[in-house]
């Protein structure tokens, strides 16, 4: 089932099938439509209730209780960029074309980073004579649809933005409050020409090889701001734009950004895939490290499927360096001029490692003394990560008692240095004790032995 959102083809024959897979290809922009009700059916809702004759409005409501965490994404949290830290309203066709050959380039898409997002700021300020979005002329001249068909042909995937208001925070674009079906369709149906050759061509030369492959399709990520809105809770306006994405058929990752202003948390599962639960973040530790700690207090919220978002990553910017937790990874500097010192912490592998680790348990604040810290979460194959923050002014130390992270007292451990990249040659038992510089931070992943 879980397929069945997917064009899948398979392939085992040469010859006649060729053509006939060419066709199929060609075709893809119709299939929309069909793929619409087979999300529906496929995302949970009866199909005996899609059948039997019931309103538009009763089958709405079915979808918006099973909702979109049946769409299967967000099995562990995005990876990606987003134009908006570093460039704001500054972005072009060119930025994002560049930034998305720089993710590629540079290793990152490699290493999970695949979510290339457009931020605001990318469409005209009037909607055309049918009511749909008009990428701004003179910043996205080529079309939304033809940047979607380039960042796919290089493996990634296209984010864009809208808002559960009037128009979007910087006010130069319409939201979608009252288009939000207009809108979702228009996302999910930015797939171009281009695209279905591409994969009708790689498709007759793969011919003898069995492929089930994904066709890339119009938008894959919408975040979805909360700025000049009628006045309505969030918990009513939101949710009609994830009907609307259910309806377009396409498993889009729905990114609530509603900046924690009614604990979205507590409602944001049933209704996207992330949910911001602070407001913007900016460069600096402080901003970073409240943000991380708004986002602790939701920590047994955050699942597979859906996760607690503190907001963009600074990293690169300049004002920081590191920002390590179980949340989104979404960079948010100019990865087409990225020091080294930027990169090596955006590549860390361990880090990434712990990020997307699949038991997906966020990690939580367990003991503080003072501007002492120690954070800790549970990995899976029985192992534990720890972070260790010394938020004071001055170089310390600071212990991680087995007891407080969850692990038996007298356990041996192994601990693991994921920024230096070490295995310790010392085995640990009760506790861990680290050494560090103001605003430093240490993280281990530590696996008892025995
Ligand atoms: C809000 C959001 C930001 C960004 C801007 C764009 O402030 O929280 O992340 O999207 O709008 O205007």
């Amino acid at each position: 089932m879980e397929q069945s959102w997917r064009n899948g083809i398979t392939a085992t024959t040469g010859g006649s099938k060729s053509l006939l897979i060419l066709v199929i290809l060609l075709l893809a922009q119709l299939q929309a439509l069909s793929a619409r009700h087979i999300f529906a059916a496929s995302a949970g809702t009866p199909r005996s209730f899609i059948r039997n004759g019931s309103t538009s409005e009763e089958q709405d409501s079915v979808i918006v209780r099973r909702n979109l965490l049946a769409n299967g994404l967000a099995i562990t949290p995005p990876m990606g960029w987003n134009s908006w830290n570093h460039f704001s309203c500054k972005i072009d066709e060119n930025v994002i074309r560049q930034t998305a050959d720089a993710v590629v380039s540079t290793g990152l898409a490699k290493l999970g980073y695949n979510y290339v997002n457009i931020d605001d700021c990318w469409a005209e300020i009037a909607r055309d004579e049918k009511g749909n979005l008009v990428p701004k002329k003179s910043t996205f001249p080529s079309g939304i649809k033809a940047l979607a068909d380039y960042v796919h042909s290089k493996g990634l995937k296209l984010g864009i933005y809208s808002d559960a208001g009037y128009f979007t925070c910087s006010k130069t674009m319409p939201g979608s409050l009252g288009h939000e079906e207009n809108d979702a369709k228009t996302f999910a149906s930015w797939v171009g020409f281009l695209v279905a050759l591409l994969v009708a061509i790689s498709s007759l030369i793969l011919l003898d090889v069995k492929m089930d492959m994904q066709f890339p399709q119009g938008i894959d990520y919408l975040k979805y701001d909360n700025c000049n809105n009628d006045g309505s809770k969030p918990t009513v306006r939101y949710p009609v734009m994830t009907r609307a994405l259910m309806k377009a058929g396409r498993p889009i990752f729905f990114s609530l950004c509603e900046w924690g202003d009614m604990h979205p948390a507590l409602w944001g599962a049933e209704v996207g895939n992330s949910w911001r639960t602070t407001n913007d973040i900016t460069d600096t530790w402080e901003s970073m490290v409240s943000r991380a700690e708004m986002n602790e207090y939701y920590a047994e919220l955050a699942r597979p499927g859906g996760w607690n978002d503190p907001d963009m990553l600074e990293v690169g910017n300049g004002g920081m360096t590191k920002d390590e937790y179980i949340a989104p990874l979404l960079i948010g500097c100019d990865v087409r001029n990225m020091t080294k010192e930027t990169m090596q912490i955006l590549a860390n592998t361990e880090v990434i490692a712990v990020n997307q680790d699949p038991l997906g348990v966020q990690a939580k604040k367990v003991r503080m003394e003072g501007d002492l810290e120690v954070w800790a979460g549970p990995l899976s194959d029985y192992r534990v990560a720890v972070l260790l923050v010394n938020r004071g002014p001055r170089r310390t130390s600071i212990v991680a008692h087995w007891d407080d992270i969850g692990i038996p007292p007298k356990s041996v451990v192994m601990a693991r240095d994921v920024w230096e990249h070490k295995t310790l040659k010392t085995r640990f038992v009760g506790n861990l004790t680290a050494t560090m510089d103001s605003h430093a931070c240490k993280m281990y992943i530590l696996k008892p032995i025995s």
